[in-house]
């Protein structure tokens, strides 16, 4: 190969208050969705915060995060990925104003980062919605919570407008069909229609097209991302039915990015909405919101799936959230498949559908870690796997900035390990940085470096030549 990752080329890793910050219930900060969910991101919610759920306390970025960008820093990271915990500005999500110390925590994070020239690239909602609004208002449910968001991210774009130059609106903003209860939704699995999740979406469209038109007044020079996970379908077989099917479930996906690249709701999507009784409330003025577009397309990717037309096929065990296992691929501990090739597929997809620049914001594997004390007496972990995953998916980047793609950088999920989202586990590892807590809970929050920290540093000192 001869074609290089560009100079510029932004190269980080990735993670979410939600995950990784703990100190749930300090200096103001009100309670979120993921407060209420000891056991992940589908749910159920319990009435109070409760014990067991390992994010309350995270790994404790809260008080420890200088320590962690320091290793950030020493891996050469040019770019740190993190969200905003909305319920640190506002705790209840309608107040009228701000929780000071909150904002001050994050202007402290953002300048620990520019101190090692770290570039922060920050989720405005990563899945943090306001308990309150979700209580009160049914989440995106509500028109209202447009009214909200809006005044939430007014207040961090005028905060920060020196500090931060790259934001993505909402972190997979596909995923609320899958579990609507990320958007705040409280209605019932067996209740919720399909006209309420697409109307909570039109919201979440208009919200996101909005905070995109206030942060280009607020931030002239700053660049505004939409956020998708990123799930190719491929027929399961070359029978037409297959392929038909799994061009319609890649179209349930790309309809996201189609209305905040382009501007408008797709042509295809009136048939979609019609064979599905879906009838939206569209506001006058949203068009008009809608047109304020993205500057750049970021996205998480983990995985593939596959898509079938036979009901017995899709009784089989799926992949994740979407999909029928692929025959052909491996898959994680946790039964992800993993198909580098498919980022190399996705890139082109994006790239030849938009036109505008793509940001890897997410990929990585989740994996048990066995710390162990190497011949020097320091503990550390033995991760050729993951450092396996991650080579094969960063080669299919550079084989896709070879096909032409303009691909702006690449932020692994999890650098340091955190809780998972979907399960709420610690042992479900990412990291280069092992972080010792345990699923019950326990352990002395220590941080120590494992074998992928030296691998990516020097990846980035080389700017990807090493791999
Ligand atoms: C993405 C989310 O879906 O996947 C992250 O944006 C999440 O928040 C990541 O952590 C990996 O999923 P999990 O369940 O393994 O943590």
């Amino acid at each position: 190969m001869n074609k290089k990752f560009p100079e510029n080329f932004l190269w980080g890793g990735a993670v979410a208050a939600n995950q990784c910050e703990g100190a749930y219930d300090e200096d103001g900060k009100g309670l979120s969705i993921e407060d209420v969910t000891p056991k992940g991101i589908r749910g159920p919610i319990t009435k109070e915060p409760t014990e067991e759920n390992l994010k309350l306390k995270g790994i404790d970025f809260y008080h420890k995060y200088k320590e962690d960008i320091k290793l950030f820093s020493e891996m050469g990271f040019k770019v740190f990925r993190l969200s905003i915990a909305w319920t640190r500005i506002f705790p209840n999500g309608d107040e009228e104003n701000p929780n000071e110390l909150g904002l001050e925590f994050y202007d402290d994070i953002f300048d620990e980062c520019h101190k090692y020239g770290i570039e922060p690239l920050v989720t405005i909602s990563h899945y943090e919605m306001p308990l309150y609004l979700a209580k009160k208002y049914n989440g995106w449910s509500s028109r209202k919570t447009i009214d909200f968001f809006e005044k939430y991210v007014r207040t961090i774009f005028n905060r920060y407008k020196n500090k931060v130059k790259y934001w993505l609106t909402f972190n997979e903003i596909n995923s609320i069909i899958h579990m609507p209860l990320l958007a705040g939704i409280m209605t019932p699995a067996d209740k919720i229609t399909k006209s309420e999740i697409y109307q909570a979406i039109h919201h979440q469209l208009v919200a996101s097209a909005l905070a995109t038109k206030i942060g280009h007044e607020i931030i002239p020079n700053s660049k505004i991302g939409c956020m998708v996970i990123a799930v190719p379908i491929y027929p399961l077989t070359p029978d037409p039915e297959d392929v038909m099917t799994a061009f319609k479930a890649d179209r349930e996906n790309l309809f996201f990015t189609d209305v905040q690249v382009k501007g408008k709701y797709p042509f295809y999507i009136k048939r979609y909405f019609k064979e599905n009784n879906i009838d939206l409330k569209i506001e006058l003025g949203d068009e008009e919101i809608l047109k304020n577009t993205v500057d750049f397309i970021s996205f998480s990717y983990y995985m593939s799936a596959c898509a079938s037309s036979k009901s017995e096929e899709n009784k089989k065990s799926g992949n994740m959230i979407m999909g029928v296992k692929n025959p052909y691929l491996k898959e994680s501990e946790w039964g992800w498949q993993i198909d580098p090739k498919g980022l190399r597929y996705v890139l082109n997809t994006f790239y030849e559908r938009y036109d505008k620049p793509l940001f890897i914001v997410e990929n990585g594997l989740g994996a048990k870690d066995e710390l162990i004390e190497d011949e020097n007496g320091n503990k550390t972990v033995i991760d050729d796997y993951r450092i396996k995953y991650l080579n094969d998916h960063i080669i299919e980047i550079k084989e896709a900035i070879e096909d032409g793609v303009e691909v702006m950088g690449y932020t692994s999920w999890g650098c340091i390990d955190l809780v998972s989202a979907s399960t709420a586990e610690m042992s479900k590892r990412y990291g280069f940085i092992y972080v010792d807590r345990n699923d019950d809970g326990s352990g002395t929050l220590s941080r120590y470096k494992k074998k992928s920290f030296y691998w990516y540093k020097e990846l980035i000192e080389t700017n990807g030549e090493s791999l």
